[in-house]
């Protein structure tokens, strides 16, 4: 199998493509691969060059965490639950193109964070939430903030106003999960999310946890009106 990476070195700006020649078992995924390749005694790219071990996050392995986020042969997505036999003789590995690349597949999504605690976009005070709601604060709680979601956003840009379907999920739960519905969590709502959003959705093709955003939008649009 051919294995094309595009890479950073940690202390040089450019990314570059390098091509590896692969072969594993078919049932691994694109995870079980990176960790193979990492764990041998030296990386051999495909001009027979020894080469510096692969940078990608990641931690639980189970689809729970988020932090293995990256683009797959064009398609963003969990490296360890995308697997070899379904990706054909050829495999492309890019870093999410959204946030700053840090090393190889690894970016910084502080961003995410940032963009909850400057506008205090937390549960300030548990309170009981209201009848018929627990079902979906169940579904969009499950967020793993990975980024896919604003990976094949059209509007999100990183650094700029709207802050995407992982924000309109949060304010969701905030807004219902802080019991009393908080005027200033649906300005939030509408001035980073609400405003911005043309509604192609693409965000819940992505979703590994298959939250539908739809549903969290119109729950807070309902609640604006
Ligand atoms: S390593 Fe945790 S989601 Fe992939």
């Amino acid at each position: 199998m051919k294995l094309r990476i595009l890479r950073k070195l940690p202390t040089e700006e450019g990314q570059f493509w390098e091509e590896f020649e692969y072969s594993g078992p078919a049932d691994y995924s694109v995870a079980a691969m990176l960790e193979d390749l990492n764990y041998r005694d030296d990386i051999i790219n495909s001009k027979g060059e020894h080469v510096p071990r692969i940078s990608w996050a990641c931690s639980c392995l189970q689809s729970k965490c988020g932090a293995c986020a990256m683009v797959i042969n064009g398609t963003p997505a969990l490296a360890c639950e995308t697997f070899l036999r379904d990706l054909g003789s050829s495999v492309t590995l890019q870093p999410l193109s959204k946030f700053p690349v840090i090393s190889d597949l690894v970016v910084d999504r502080s961003g995410i964070q940032e963009n909850l605690l400057n506008t205090s976009s937390f549960i300030k005070e548990y309170k009981e939430s209201p009848q018929g709601e627990h079902g979906h604060q169940y579904t969009a709680a499950k967020c793993l903030k990975c980024g896919l979601c604003l990976e094949v956003c059209p509007n999100y840009k990183g650094g700029e106003h709207f802050y995407g379907a992982l924000f309109a999920n949060d304010c969701y739960l905030i807004a219902t999960r802080s019991g009393v519905f908080d005027d200033s969590i649906s300005e939030e709502y509408k001035k980073h999310f609400g405003s911005g959003c043309s509604k192609s959705f693409s965000c819940m093709d992505v979703c590994p946890m298959n939250i539908p955003t739809l549903s969290s939008m119109a729950k807070m649009n309902r609640r604006r009106s």
